[in-house]
């Protein structure tokens, strides 16, 4: 995707002391970026304010880390929002959530619009309560004809609820003959998730510091190169997604080869 090196000068302003623009190659950025959005309950908690306010802080975090990849020039940026474990969660913060989601999401439809972003959802959406259901339809709908960066939400997901899910899609097409076991190869694996015809994240962030997959994105993390920050997700900014990326250029990515081959 095309790079614009004036207009991510002028999205920037001045960077930190740690960090200077030349350091990033905006040729070889990775396609797609994932992040483990974690630790607004601690941010919010830290400050003697409610969870809910750090989820609230955290769109911000959203919206930046967003527009930031934009200018980077990603092809795909995806976020886990809501596990499938999530709903654990006492119902008042699950309630907030899942409003937060469809206010936001109705918020920056302008901002998918202006940057030409299409939207996405990874996961099971039929279990979302109706408004938030009907607001992401109504995402997907009006950001189809978009050709710039895809970003993807992650909402109720779970990677083994995924892979089940395309396993048993799967049998059911050699059920029905329409398939043969040894036509099953990772590509037609690949096909039945969530993420089908998107490129797998090469770099995977992760905030608040835990060392943690949680059960996202198993299958396209294979060869995911990791990193992970101490800041809280709120904290997270466009100066933390340059470092990541600058890590990420500065690891060498074999893919179980060996140096230089
Ligand atoms: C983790 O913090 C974050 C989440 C549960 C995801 C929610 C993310 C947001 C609200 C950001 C904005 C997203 C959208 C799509 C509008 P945590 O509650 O797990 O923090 P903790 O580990 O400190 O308890």
């Amino acid at each position: 995707m095309k790079r614009d090196e004036g207009l991510l000068r002028a999205h920037y302003g001045e960077p930190p002391a740690d960090i200077a623009l030349e350091d990033i190659d905006l040729g070889r950025v990775p396609s797609h970026v994932s992040i483990i959005m974690d630790g607004n309950g601690r941010w919010a908690q830290a400050r003697g304010l409610d969870r809910s306010r750090g989820h609230v802080a955290g769109v911000d975090a959203l919206r930046e880390t967003v527009t930031t990849s934009v200018r980077l020039g990603l092809d795909a940026l995806s976020v886990y929002a809501f596990s499938t474990e999530n709903w654990r969660r006492p119902q008042r913060e699950v309630d907030l959530l899942m409003h937060l989601f469809a206010t936001t999401l109705v918020k920056e439809l302008p901002l998918f619009h202006q940057e030409n972003v299409r939207l996405r959802f990874l996961g099971d959406l039929s279990a979302l309560p109706r408004r938030t259901h009907d607001v992401f339809r109504q995402g997907l709908d009006e950001t189809a004809g978009h050709t710039g960066m895809t970003f993807a939400l992650a909402v109720n997901y779970g990677s083994r609820a995924e892979l089940t899910r395309a396993c048993r899609d799967v049998a059911e097409a050699v059920v029905r003959g329409e398939l043969a076991a040894t036509d099953i190869t990772e590509g037609l694996v690949a096909s039945h998730l969530y993420t089908a015809g998107m490129p797998d994240p090469e770099l995977l962030i992760r905030t608040s510091g835990e060392l943690r997959l949680s059960n996202y994105l198993l299958w396209q993390l294979a060869y995911a190169e990791l990193y992970v920050t101490d800041l809280m997700w709120p904290d997270f900014d466009r100066w933390e997604l340059l470092r990541a990326v600058r890590a990420f250029q500065e690891r060498d990515r074999r893919f179980g080869g060996v140096v230089g081959s």
